[in-house]
């Protein structure tokens, strides 16, 4: 018995948009510190910069010591940065767009003890 041979499905544009959304849609380029980034849609801005190998983009205003994604769901704040010049968004927490431009701070910028 022969395996049976599947007739490959005809392309059309709302099967090639769904395909699409299904792998994550398409990339797109961010701004991390002046450096042109892409990025997935879905993806947090502390992916983003995790996977061009950052690990801390913030560092505390009194001791200047590192920080980045620790809780990983918007509770710690040691993810602070700035996004399209907002201070003191939590990079776990937020979607990265389409030309987002994302730079580190120091300290929190609007106040706290960080
Ligand atoms: S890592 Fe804790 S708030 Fe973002």
């Amino acid at each position: 018995m022969q395996p049976s041979r599947k007739k490959p499905r005809e392309r059309t544009p709302e099967r090639d948009h769904h395909c699409e959304s299904r792998r994550g849609g398409t990339e797109f380029a961010v701004e991390v510190d002046g450096t042109r980034v892409i990025a997935k849609p879905g993806q947090t801005v502390a992916a983003v910069l995790m996977t061009i190998g950052r690990t801390s983009w913030r560092s505390t205003r009194q001791r200047g010591k590192p920080r980045g994604l620790f809780c990983g769901i918007g509770v710690c704040f040691d993810c602070l940065l700035v996004v399209n010049q907002v201070p003191d968004v939590r990079a776990c927490q937020r979607l990265v767009a389409p030309g987002d431009v994302i730079r580190t701070q120091h300290g929190a910028e609007l106040g706290g003890d960080s």
